[in-house]
């Protein structure tokens, strides 16, 4: 058993039978046609193309379990691998995600957060951004409707933004199960990080996400050594359309330049403020040339842009992959490639593979989200003094999952008999990032 299926993305045996791989081959050189493309649209277009990306065309890409698991009557980490195997065995689907797992315990301590924080003098807005198949969407209602004062759960309104439409329709079945919530719950089937699709909202409101930034596309610098200076990623066909390759030019793209300007990458290839081109790291980059390769989350920093400005006063609830096992794709903050075919899982060693029929997901680099959180209010300006910041500072805190768990859920419930808690004890490549505006603008 993989680190990895100790972790989240629970792969069952049964789940590529949809998959036609004539389709798939023939999709890979589609996603790029005649022109070349960004990683990052590449990316998008393997995963979300309508017809043929990995969640569209899977209605189990995201796993349902028919009933909570009862983790109290299970005596410790054996019996609880047992019982998930079966559970796989008998369900067409790719994974199950913590949330799933662990319903209702892990919505509700989501739920609790909201509730210890939020303004509760005001209608309660909750967006959820990627919902997978509306398992947090109705446990957090549940958990409101159960445990606040009443006028809080019928003024509330959650609204949930889902770019897969087999998935949309998946949520409203799912808070569809409790009939008051129906009027409180409304689904928008589109892509968050669309500024169209927003307007401006000017009310406190919550943003919740859980494992979307993962698989938001990201974009690939690269350079030919130590001290060269980093070039854009780019996908084309080969002549004869048989492969796709890469294609390296000089930095041009504004959503690259921008987290390259976060992350303090300067674009001749040096660390902002470092030594800059000294001898003897050009004759030692001579003499021994390192290629390298940096994977920039582009895709989180435009949507926290876009929720930025459409939602100035968010507070956001976000928990991903920190850290991934066994990646075998180059680069730092590297992507897990992984496809299941006739019951067995295989992780590629290149990104091109994907066409379709694999999960391409990323570990999230919190520090970099913070920053780029910072970025998108307005507060983080890099490279100027702080006297120009515009922006109102934001409170963030980022809390390994058992943290969070133990602090707004209730661990208790998630305990076998011997006390062994998985979701507090396999989760440890996960963690919680939350962020709230404050009036401070010092
Ligand atoms: C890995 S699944 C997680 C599902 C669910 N949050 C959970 O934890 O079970 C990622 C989800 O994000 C959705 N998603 C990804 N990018 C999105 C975007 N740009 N806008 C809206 N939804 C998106 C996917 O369709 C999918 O529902």
């Amino acid at each position: 058993m993989t680190n990895r299926f100790a972790s989240s993305k629970l792969y069952s045996s049964l789940f590529s039978s949809k998959v036609n791989p004539f389709s798939a081959a023939c999709f890979s050189t589609h996603i790029v046609g005649e022109s070349p493309v960004l990683v990052r649209d590449f990316i998008h277009a393997a995963l979300y193309d309508p017809e043929h990306g990995y969640f569209s065309q899977r209605s189990g890409s995201v796993g349902v379990l028919d009933r909570s698991i009862k983790f109290n009557q299970l005596e410790g980490r054996k019996a609880y691998m047992k019982h998930l195997d079966a559970i796989y065995k008998q369900s067409d689907t790719s994974w199950f995600t913590p949330v799933e797992l662990f319903k209702p315990w892990y919505a509700h301590g989501i739920a609790e957060a909201i509730m210890r924080t939020a303004n509760l003098s005001v209608p309660l807005k909750i967006y959820e951004i990627g919902g997978g198949s509306g398992t947090c969407a109705k446990g957090v209602m549940d958990y409101i409707k159960l445990n606040a004062p009443t006028r809080v759960y019928e003024n509330m309104s959650y609204i949930s933004v889902e770019i897969s439409s087999s998935l949309a329709k998946k949520q409203l079945e799912t808070v569809g199960a409790v009939d008051s919530h129906l009027a409180k719950f409304r689904v928008e089937c589109r892509d968050a990080a669309d500024a169209n699709g927003w307007g401006l909202e000017q009310q406190p409101c919550w943003v919740i996400m859980l494992e979307v930034l993962d698989n938001l596309p990201h974009d690939l610098i690269y350079s030919k050594d130590q001290v060269s200076s980093w070039m854009e990623v780019w996908v084309e066909n080969k002549h004869d359309r048989s492969a796709l390759s890469e294609l390296y030019k000089p930095l041009e793209d504004p959503l690259i330049a921008s987290c390259m300007e976060i992350l303090n990458l300067a674009k001749d290839g040096t660390t902002v403020g470092s030594m800059a081109g000294s001898v003897a790291k050009n004759i030692w980059a001579k003499v021994f040339p390192r290629p390298r390769r940096c994977w920039l989350p582009t895709g989180c920093l435009k949507l926290l842009q876009v929720l930025h400005g459409a939602l100035p006063k968010m507070s956001l609830i976000a928990s991903d992959f920190s850290y991934l096992p066994d990646v075998r794709i180059p680069g730092e903050r590297a992507p897990l490639v992984a496809s299941k075919k006739d019951g067995n899982s295989s992780d590629h060693s290149s990104y091109l593979d994907a066409k379709g029929d694999a999960d391409i997901f990323f570990p999230t680099d919190f520090w970099l989200l913070e920053r780029i959180d910072h970025y998108c209010s307005g507060w983080l300006k890099p490279h100027e003094d702080n006297s120009s910041k515009k922006g109102k500072k934001r409170r963030t805190l980022t809390l390994d999952t058992s943290s969070f768990m133990e602090e707004f859920g209730l661990p208790s419930k998630t305990r076998t008999k011997d006390g062994y808690n998985p979701m507090l004890d396999d989760f440890k490549n996960t963690k919680f990032y939350l962020s709230v505006p404050t009036h401070n603008i010092k």
